[in-house]
């Protein structure tokens, strides 16, 4: 099944990396977000990566121009209609991506494939809100996702074989290597790597080292390109206490129990590099 039509939901670091992908890739694409202001910053953003890159001398300004032109937006699910893929990529909350899927489920061509990027969510909670949901799958990417060459494919116990073929199709043809996960909390990556990032966040709060020492004991000691509290900083922290609080959900295992300064700061705004301050400073 090959793809024309991309539809992406959510502008935010990781609808605007997908969205990215999608147009340097070739594929028309049309990306909602739910107001104009939020369009402008969706725009921007895009804009602001694909310039980054022209300017690595990895994209000919030529061809930015050419992904450029492929790029549309809207603030209404009703857009994505003719869309033969549908990439959610809305904030970490089951409710609401619920109340998506049942939106596009109604919007879209039946034919349609409906995607989640959820870190953590089971694909089966938002297969099961619609009335295909052989039609729906997971595809998790990484953040950035211009830069980033994994993607997770997760299929639900219901996904159909020629949706797994199209969507690892769709992945591949992005430049990412697709790996199969199941259906499960976290899949592959975010269960071995979230409950690291927390165990960063509990050494600072028992004050057995200082920030700087953590992530730089990662990235020397490691070989790690940034430190846990660097990198928490620039997935998100209010991202990544929802994604523990999902996977502690699911588990019960006090490994994924997001520790108390990480709820704190995601309570207080300090979200990490996207709100000017986090574990650093970005000011
Ligand atoms: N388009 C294309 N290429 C780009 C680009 C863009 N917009 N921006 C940067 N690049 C390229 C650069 O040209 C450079 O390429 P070369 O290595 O060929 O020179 C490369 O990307 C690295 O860029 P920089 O030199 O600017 O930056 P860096 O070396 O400091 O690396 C980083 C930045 C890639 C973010 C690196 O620090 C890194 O890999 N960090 C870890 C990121 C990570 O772990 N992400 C996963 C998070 S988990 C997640 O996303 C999932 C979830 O559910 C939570």
């Amino acid at each position: 099944m090959a793809f024309e039509n991309v539809g992406i939901v959510g502008c935010g670091l990781m609808g605007a990396g997908i969205a990215e992908a999608a147009i340097r890739s070739g594929y028309a694409t049309t990306v909602r977000e739910i107001s104009p202001e939020l369009v402008a910053k969706g725009r921007a953003r895009v804009e602001k990566s694909l310039q980054t890159a022209v300017e690595r001398g990895k994209l000919a300004a030529a061809d930015r121009d050419a992904a450029l032109s492929r790029l549309s937006f809207t603030t209404g699910v009703e857009a994505l209609a003719d869309c033969d893929l549908v990439v959610e990529a809305a904030t970490e909350d089951p409710e609401l991506k619920k109340e998506l899927f049942v939106a596009l489920d109604r919007s879209c061509k039946r034919a349609a494939i409906l995607a989640s990027n959820t870190s953590s969510i089971p694909i089966i909670e938002l297969a099961a809100v619609t009335a295909r949901p052989e039609r729906v799958i997971g595809l998790h990417f990484f953040n950035p996702v211009p830069v980033m060459k994994l993607v997770e494919v997760i299929r639900t116990i219901r996904t159909c074989d020629e949706v797994v073929a199209a969507a690892r199709g769709f992945g591949e043809s992005l430049g990412k290597r697709p790996i199969m996960a199941k259906d499960r909390a976290g899949f592959i990556v975010n269960v071995l790597l979230v409950p690291f990032l927390l165990d960063a966040v509990r050494l600072l709060e028992q004050g057995v080292a200082t920030r700087e020492d953590i992530d730089t004991g990662m990235e020397l000691g490691c070989g790690h390109p940034m430190g846990p509290l660097e990198l928490l900083d620039f997935i998100g922290i209010d991202t990544t206490c929802s994604i523990a609080e999902i996977l502690f959900e699911e588990f019960k295992e006090p490994r994924y129990a997001p520790p108390t300064l990480l709820k704190q700061m995601s309570i207080a705004g300090l979200h990490g590099k996207k709100s000017g301050r986090g574990f650093y400073d970005y000011a």
